[in-house]
């Protein structure tokens, strides 16, 4: 390369831009030597370290009981299969979710009732519920999206009036609360995910949080075939014949995974308020932007602020996404609307247009890099690469945003 000019000398010697990473977890040393600890034990699998930690699991959401399992698919599946739910009856629950959500009805057996969201906050529309109620109709499952709680007190008072179940999907909120309520303090159970890019994690992981022993009972049953002793109790007691009691299936948590998550209890509140601080420089940095939107949080709502989603014109979107991904940036989209995708195109043939506040936003979204250990000029670089990537749409009439927060 001739290096005489001194804009090539730079473009030379400058490094490419950085990649920040759409999620880097938390874990520290000291996690993994916790984790180290059970692999030096005798005892792996669910035991001690699950049990300590579905104590203080419980005890910092408020709730009696705590069931870990393999998943948060598991914990929704067991905890619908827990209600006895089959063929004749009918769970409603949101399109604009992770496929888990809608798939763990169908394993049971029961038929998914798809409602449309709020078109500011993505979450279920407790109205649409309302509506869609009918004589099948025996769970309401609402997800908690992206951190913010769904109307709760809301949906109980709803499930309450009609002899109805709720259910959440608390996948994203493990540390939310709404008007003073966190997961499971309403519903009759709440579902936990400790997947790979959670705010707590263990790579692979779930939990059901309860106020009802019948309930905790029956999952701690169904997440071990059915038997009445689990490994715990066979390993610690001298031998006794266990019995199968109900056909149950295998959901358990290992005592590796369970060590993982104990020592992250205690930071999971910092590290809340971090995310809130870089998902607040978001807001703030976005909101000159035209055509850019984000959800609302509303007032007396703690998001758990799990991912952070801005709202592009639809038309938009996939060359957004594309371009801030070949800048460097790590994107994911949450979520495309669930009844749209082909599988359920097939199930349940509904067209688009069913669920107008789902669509747009299904059409619409990015996931932007959010999590506790993101610097400052991590974030810098993000925001300076969307604001470069929107300076390069050109005008257009039939490019639209739509209401959330304002860009
Ligand atoms: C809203 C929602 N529900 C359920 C799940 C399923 O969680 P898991 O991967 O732990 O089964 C996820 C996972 O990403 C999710 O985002």
């Amino acid at each position: 390369m001739n290096t005489t000019d001194p804009r090539d000398r730079a473009a030379a010697t400058s490094s490419p831009p950085r990649r920040v990473e759409f999620y880097r977890h938390s874990l520290t040393e000291a996690d993994i030597d916790a984790a180290a600890a059970v692999l030096r034990s005798v005892f792996l699998t669910t035991g001690p370290r699950a049990a300590t930690f579905e104590k203080e699991f419980a005890s910092f959401l408020g709730v009696q009981h705590v069931v870990t399992t393999s998943s948060c698919t598991s914990a929704l599946f067991l905890s619908l299969a827990a209600l006895g739910l089959g063929p004749d009856d009918e769970v409603i629950t949101t399109p604009m979710t992770f496929v888990a959500t809608a798939n763990a009805i169908l394993h049971t057996g029961a038929k998914v009732r798809f409602v449309d969201v709020e078109p500011d906050t993505g979450n279920i529309d407790v109205d649409r519920v309302a509506e869609a109620i009918n004589p099948d109709t025996r769970v309401v499952l609402p997800v908690h999206l992206y951190g913010l709680m769904a109307d709760v007190e809301g949906l109980a008072d709803l499930c309450r009036q009609r002899s109805l179940i709720l259910i959440e999907d608390a996948a994203h909120a493990a540390e939310a609360r709404r008007d003073g309520i966190r997961p499971g303090q309403r519903g009759q159970a709440a579902c936990f995910s400790f997947y790979a890019t959670k705010n707590l994690t263990c790579g692979e992981g779930g939990a059901v949080a309860t106020d009802d022993p019948a309930m905790a009972d029956a999952l701690r049953r169904l997440r071990s075939h059915g038997l009445s002793k689990e490994a715990a109790n066979r390993y610690t007691e001298r031998y006794h014949h266990w019995d199968m009691l109900e056909l149950g299936y295998k959901a358990n948590l290992s005592d590796i995974q369970a060590a993982l998550l104990l020592g992250q209890l205690p930071r999971l509140e910092a590290q809340r308020q971090r995310r809130d601080a870089l998902a607040r420089q978001y807001e703030e940095a976005f909101a000159e932007l035209p055509d850019v939107c984000f959800p609302v949080v509303p007032r007396g709502a703690d998001s758990a602020r799990h991912l952070f989603t801005i709202w592009v014109p639809p038309a938009r979107r996939d060359r957004t996404l594309a371009e801030l991904q070949e800048r460097g940036i790590g994107i994911a989209v949450n979520y495309r609307a669930v009844h749209l995708l082909t599988y359920y195109q097939r199930q349940l043939g509904l067209p688009r247009g069913s669920f107008p506040n789902a669509e747009r936003i299904g059409d619409s979204t990015l996931t932007l890099p959010l999590y506790p250990s993101m610097t400052d000029d991590e974030q810098q670089q993000v925001i300076d690469t969307v604001r470069a990537v929107v300076a390069t749409w050109a005008p257009s009439r039939n490019v639209v945003a739509f209401s959330g927060a304002a860009g």
